[in-house]
């Protein structure tokens, strides 16, 4: 097994040719492909795999345990976007798991590669699923209940990719196995081309949130209706859009951000009915960002005109701060690798209010992410991964 083969081995699943780059969606085939993939891969060195009540996959090196050692990330994607965000703390878990063993290494702790459902929440909206379930902080009620763009149910897609929806829910077991757990990911800014180094610790992850924000007017005929007999919520969404970045500006070191848009009937010669327009919020407090989110509710309030509006929330994560003593350690053990916060949330932000979790990021030279462009290269992939293999090492 060469190092990163498995990045290589998954590069033709689930690309998407009308968007570019990968789509790669909970339970749908590309990744159950990718499902597949991580069980055949981690039998390959001798680990046993299971799903948990929640639809994570773990893979074990020896017999599962409390205190176990666990690092992994995940395989699914957003819409259109790139090969490394997931995928690269699989393949960097596996390749420094099959370095320890090679090696010789004889762990004193249990060990396992851990991939999470769902955590971009491009399926269902709601983004680290996976961890979010395990932990309880988001319930199995709520979450059976979100519905995908088809309107099929969490617990529909669930049940057909073979999951018992009765067992859904805060998995305590699952989580008073973790001793530790350790991400590696792609990093997803720039913070590491500014620094010049090819890996870094995480300090901090943003407050950050979705909120869907609907406009109801008045669906009619796009020629037979005069522009003075219009209740048109495309135009009502128009000045959300334009609003949502002038709060954001107005808030400094805010992020705000509308990524997607839905008319409905959605004909090009009928004014909708109604429009659906999703924000994603992010600010460095909890409190700066629901700041931002009031200002916003009320900049788009004045241009919301003849139609109505209602705003919903649809997740929260509040601001992590990463453990400082275990990550002062951690970019000591590296020989003194920066340590630096992110805009971008993970599965290792929601178990660290639960369990002791650290973040170790690999230099992405394009800056960009969640998009086909989103990149890393090979020597600093294998820097990401000896460094793994040097921080299983300290506590194994
Ligand atoms: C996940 O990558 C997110 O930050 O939305
Ligand atoms: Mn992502
Ligand atoms: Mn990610």
């Amino acid at each position: 097994m060469t190092l990163l083969g498995g990045l290589a081995e998954i590069a033709d699943v689930g690309r998407d040719a009308a968007r570019g780059g990968y789509s790669r969606h909970l339970w749908q085939a590309a990744d159950l492909e990718l499902r597949a993939w991580f069980v055949e891969r981690a039998t390959r060195i001798g680990l046993d795999v299971e799903t948990d009540r929640n639809g994570n996959l773990w893979a074990w090196w020896g017999t599962p345990g409390p205190d176990a050692v666990v690092t992994g990330s995940h395989l699914d994607s957003v819409p259109g976007g790139g090969a490394y965000d997931g995928p690269l703390g699989v393949v960097s878990a596996l390749d420094a798991v099959a370095r320890l063993q090679r090696s010789g290494f004889v762990p004193t702790r249990p060990v396992a590669i851990l991939v999470f459902a769902e955590e971009e929440g491009s399926r269902f909206g709601v983004a680290c699923l996976g961890s979010r379930l395990m932990t309880g902080v988001t319930s199995a009620a709520t979450a059976l209940a979100l519905t995908d763009a088809d309107g099929v149910t969490f617990a529909e897609a669930a049940a057909s990719a073979g999951m018992d929806t009765a067992h859904f829910g805060r998995d305590a077991a699952s989580l008073d196995r973790i001793g530790l757990f350790v991400e590696l990911h792609v990093e997803q800014g720039r913070g590491l081309i500014d620094l010049d180094s090819p890996t870094a610790i995480a300090s901090a992850i943003l407050a950050h949130g979705r909120w869907r924000l609907t406009f109801t007017g008045q669906g009619n005929h796009a020629g037979a209706t005069t522009m003075a007999e219009r209740r048109d919520p495309m135009v009502a969404a128009a000045h959300a859009i334009v609003a949502v970045r002038e709060a954001a500006i107005a808030s400094p070191g805010s992020r705000a951000t509308v990524g997607r848009l839905r008319a409905v009937p959605g004909g090009t010669n009928v004014i909708p009915s109604t429009v659906d327009v999703w924000l994603d919020a992010r600010a460095e407090t909890d409190a700066q960002t629901r700041a931002l989110v009031a200002d916003i509710e009320s900049r788009v309030l004045e241009g919301v005109g003849e139609c109505s509006f209602a705003l919903v929330e649809e997740s929260w994560s509040g601001v992590v701060d990463f453990d400082p003593t275990l990550g002062r350690h951690f970019a000591t053990a590296l020989g003194g690798v920066p340590v630096l916060p992110t805009g971008a949330g993970h599965d290792a932000g929601v178990l660290a209010a639960a369990v002791p979790s650290a973040m170790l990021f690999v230099r992405n030279p394009t800056g960009v992410s969640h998009s086909p462009e989103e990149f890393a290269e090979v020597e600093d992939c294998v820097a990401g991964i000896e460094a793994l293999e040097t921080l299983l090492r300290r506590v194994l």
